[in-house]
């Protein structure tokens, strides 16, 4: 896709979420893989990571019983959503988040580093966040559990080594 169709792709979805009151255009892309994989069920509890400012949580809110949100930045409440400022490479968050979730039904994590434009390092970041959220996504997740996570796409490749061996991703291009 061009530049400027990506564009402008960008910002239609952007003036749909204010439309229909999501914080984030990224609410759209959680409804298609949930139409299209069936991530939520009632009852569910959910762990959003990287949840700030809180589109993935408004979608998991509407299927879901309980939402921890984690983010580094803060977040506006919503409905069933319990918030934990913190940052998920550090233990202590991790401590935090099972306090209120001990076990989870579905872990989803659309946490990314600030954008340096140092092609390296934001990858490097980008698989460091994943490898977190996947060690909580194991400590927390029930047999048959959902574990869904953002990566850059250039990171795949290194990804997939890790989560593979475990039989779980399936590829969903942005
Ligand atoms: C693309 S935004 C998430 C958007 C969100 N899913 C939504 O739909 O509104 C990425 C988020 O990851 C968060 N983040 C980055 N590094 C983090 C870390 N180490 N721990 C927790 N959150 C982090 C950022 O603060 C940012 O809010």
């Amino acid at each position: 896709m061009s530049q400027w169709s990506e564009q402008r792709r960008h910002d239609h979805y952007y003036k749909e979420a204010k439309k229909q009151g999501y914080r984030a255009r990224s609410s759209f892309k959680l409804i298609q893989i949930h139409n299209r994989y069936g991530v939520f069920r009632p009852n569910d509890v959910v762990i959003d990571l990287g949840a700030s400012p809180g589109g993935w949580s408004q979608i998991a809110a509407d299927y879901a019983r309980l939402i921890v949100a984690v983010d580094i930045e803060s977040m506006q409440p919503i409905d069933k959503v319990v918030f934990v400022k913190g940052d998920i490479t550090e233990p202590e968050t991790i401590n935090k988040i099972r306090n209120y979730a001990p076990r989870a039904n579905v872990v989803l994590s659309d946490a990314s580093p600030d954008i340096s434009g140092h092609y390296t390092m934001d990858q490097a970041k980008s698989v460091w966040l994943c490898e977190n959220a996947l060690k909580i996504a194991r400590e927390t997740l029930i047999e048959g559990g959902v574990f869904l996570c953002k990566i850059f796409e250039e990171s795949l490749a290194m990804l997939n080594l890790i989560i593979r061996h475990d039989h779980w991703l399936y590829q969903i291009p942005t």
